[in-house]
C-alpha cells in the first residue's frame, strides 16, 4: 500500500488571499464601478500572496491584455521558499456582477504544480460544458446540444426536461439557448460568471446540472483544478470571437478543434483550490459586515486527497488594522 505522511494543505493558506480579496473588494458592490472592485480586490490579494511559502509564478493572471502592474502572468508570488507552483488567480471572477450587486461574485485562486498548467497564450474564450461525476462518460462537446442533454438526463437518472442548464446570456448564445429550450431542458440566463456556473453543475447539491456555452479561458482552467477535486467532468475546445483572436492563436500553433479535458487544462492531480463568496447568492453566500468586522464564506479543495471544505470566518477589523496594510475600512 502507498501510504504518505499527512501533507501540507497549501488551499488552507490560499483562503486568506480569496478572503482578503472578498473583502476588499465587496465594499464596491453595487456601486457601478466594475475597475475599482477589481482593483482592491488585487492590491489586497497580492498583499495576501507575499506570506504564501511558495515559488509561485502566476501563468493565469489579470492578463498582459490590461497591462496590469500586479498579478501579471511571469510575475512570481510568495515567499519564494517551498514548492515551485504554477498560480491562477481571478481576484473578482465577476467584476460586473459586483459592479451591479448581482449574485455570485467570487474571488479565486488555484494552485498546480510548476509547469503543469495550461497556458491560454493569445487564446480568450473557450467553448465548454461542465457536468457532474455521473455523467462524465456522456457527454461529446463535438455533438448536438440535444444528444447532450439526452445522454446528461438519462446518466443522472432524469428526464430531459428536468435538467437546469446553466448559460451565459451572451448574443453569441442565441443558438445554443435555442437548441436547449428545443430539447425540452430548463434554463438559468446569468449575464456572467460561469466559474460559478461549472462548479454548481458538477456540485451534486447545486441547483443547476449542466454549465454550457463560451466564457474566458483563464476562467476555464480555474475552474478545471475545482474540477480535479471535486469530481465531474469539463470539456471544452478554445472558440475565438474575433479574426483576430483566431489569427493570433492559428499563427501560436494553438489547435482550434483539440477538446481539452480538465486533465489537460491542468496535469495533475496535485492542486489546491480556494474561492470566497464576495456578492453573495446560491453558490457562496457574499461578505457581509457585522460593524466591528465581517463574515466570509469560502470553498477551499485539495485535489490529492478530494477533501472540499467550508470555511465560514470571523473579521474583526479592529485588530486586522493594527497589524495589516490592508484598508479593511
Ligand atoms: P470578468 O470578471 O473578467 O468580467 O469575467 C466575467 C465572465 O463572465 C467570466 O465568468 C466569463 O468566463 C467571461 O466573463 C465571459 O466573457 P465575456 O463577458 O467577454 O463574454
Amino acid at each position: 500500500m502507498n501510504q504518505e505522511e499527512p501533507q501540507r494543505n497549501l488551499a488552507l493558506d490560499l483562503v486568506r488571499v480569496t478572503e482578503a480579496a472578498a473583502l476588499a473588494s465587496s465594499r464596491w458592490l453595487g456601486k457601478g464601478d466594475n475597475k475599482k472592485g477589481d482593483m482592491a480586490a488585487v492590491d489586497a490579494m497580492r498583499l495576501s500572496f507575499n506570506a504564501i511559502e511558495i515559488k509561485g509564478v502566476v501563468v493565469i493572471g489579470e492578463g498582459e491584455k490590461d497591462k496590469a502592474p500586479m498579478l501579471y502572468n511571469g510575475e512570481s508570488l510568495g515567499t519564494g521558499n517551498g514548492p515551485g507552483m504554477d498560480v491562477a488567480v481571478d481576484p473578482v471572477e465577476g467584476t460586473k456582477l459586483l459592479a451591479y450587486g448581482r449574485p455570485n461574485a467570487i474571488s479565486v485562486v488555484a494552485l498546480a504544480p510548476r509547469g503543469t498548467m495550461y497556458d491560454p497564450g493569445p487564446a480568450f474564450y473557450m467553448q465548454k460544458i461542465a457536468v457532474p461525476s455521473q455523467a462524465r462518460e456522456h457527454v461529446d462537446i463535438n455533438a448536438p446540444v440535444q444528444d447532450n442533454l439526452k445522454a446528461i438526463a438519462s446518466a443522472l437518472g432524469k428526464s430531459v426536461d428536468d435538467l437546469v442548464v446553466f448559460v451565459l446570456d451572451k448574443p453569441r448564445h442565441k443558438q445554443l439557448i435555442e437548441d436547449i429550450r428545443q430539447a425540452g431542458a430548463r434554463i438559468q440566463l446569468h449575464t456572467d460568471g460561469d466559474v460559478a456556473g461549472a462548479l454548481m453543475a458538477v456540485s451534486p447539491d447545486g441547483d443547476v446540472d449542466v454549465m454550457m456555452g463560451t466564457g474566458g479561458t483563464p476562467e476555464g482552467v480555474l475552474t478545471a483544478a475545482a474540477i480535479i477535486s471535486m469530481g465531474g467532468e469539463m470539456q471544452c475546445r478554445l472558440d475565438p470571437q474575433s479574426e483576430q483572436e483566431k489569427e493570433n492563436l492559428l499563427s501560436a500553433g494553438y489547435d482550434l478543434k483539440r477538446v481539452l479535458t480538465v486533465r489537460d487544462l491542468i496535469q495533475s492531480e496535485d492542486v489546491f483550490f480556494a474561492a470566497t463568496g464576495i456578492s453573495g447568492g446560491t453558490f457562496l453566500q457574499g461578505v457581509s459586515f457585522t460593524g466591528q468586522g465581517a463574515l466570509t464564506r469560502s470553498m477551499v479543495m485539495r485535489g490529492k486527497t478530494g477533501t472540499l471544505r467550508r470555511i465560514e470566518s470571523l473579521h474583526s477589523f479592529e485588530k486586522l488594522m493594527r497589524i495589516s496594510a490592508i484598508k479593511y475600512k
